[in-house]
C-alpha cells in the first residue's frame, strides 16, 4: 500500500537523487532544496511504498491569496500508472487552497506527454508557451487551474 506524508529535511538527499533521475534537464541542487524546505510558503509531500521508501514526491509554492506554483511532481518508473501523482497533486492543491490560493500554475516541458495528460485530467488548461524555459531548445507549456 502507498502512504503519503509531508516531506522533512531528512528526505532532502532522496529529492536530490530522484531529481537527477526524473529531471535530468533541470535537477535542483541540495542547496536549492534546503532553501525551499525552509520556506513557510512551500509545501512538499512524499509517497512511500510498504518498506517506507520514497517512490514519489511533489511540491508547491503558495504565497497566499494569489496564484500558487507547482514546483515539482515525480514518481519513479516502477510505480507509475497507479494514481500516485494524482494523489500527490491533490495533497499539494489542498494545502494551497488552505493558504488561500486562487489558482494553480505550472510549467511542463512541451514534449512531456505523460505529465501534460496528468494535468489535463486534473482540469488544467494550456495558457502559453515559454521558449527555452528549461534551457536552450527546451520549451515549457504553461498550464493553469482556477480554484473554486
Ligand atoms: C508525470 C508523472 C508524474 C505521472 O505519474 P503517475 O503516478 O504515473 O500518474 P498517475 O498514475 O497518477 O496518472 C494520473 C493521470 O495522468 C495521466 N497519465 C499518467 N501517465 C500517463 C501515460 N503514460 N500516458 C498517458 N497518460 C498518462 C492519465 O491521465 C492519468 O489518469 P488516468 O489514470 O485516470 O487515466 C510521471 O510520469 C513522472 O514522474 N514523470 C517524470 C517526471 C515528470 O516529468 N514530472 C512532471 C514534471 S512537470
Amino acid at each position: 500500500m502507498i502512504t503519503y506524508r509531508e516531506a522533512n529535511s531528512f528526505d532532502l538527499p532522496i529529492f536530490v537523487s530522484l531529481d537527477k533521475q526524473l529531471f535530468p534537464y533541470s535537477p535542483w541542487s541540495s542547496a536549492q532544496y534546503k532553501e525551499e524546505f525552509s520556506s513557510p510558503t512551500r509545501h512538499f509531500v512524499v509517497a512511500l511504498d510498504e518498506s517506507k521508501t520514497i517512490v514519489g514526491y511533489a511540491g508547491v509554492f503558495a504565497p497566499g491569496e494569489t496564484e500558487a506554483d507547482i514546483l515539482t511532481v515525480g514518481v519513479i518508473p516502477e510505480h507509475r500508472g497507479k494514481g500516485i501523482a494524482k494523489a500527490l497533486m491533490a495533497l499539494i492543491t489542498d494545502w494551497a487552497k488552505h493558504q488561500g490560493s486562487t489558482a494553480m500554475m505550472l510549467e511542463v516541458k512541451t514534449d512531456n506527454i505523460e505529465a501534460i495528460a496528468l494535468y489535463k485530467t486534473l482540469g488544467y488548461s494550456k495558457l502559453n508557451i515559454r521558449k527555452d524555459y528549461f534551457g536552450a531548445g527546451l520549451d515549457a507549456q504553461v498550464m493553469r487551474l482556477e480554484l473554486p
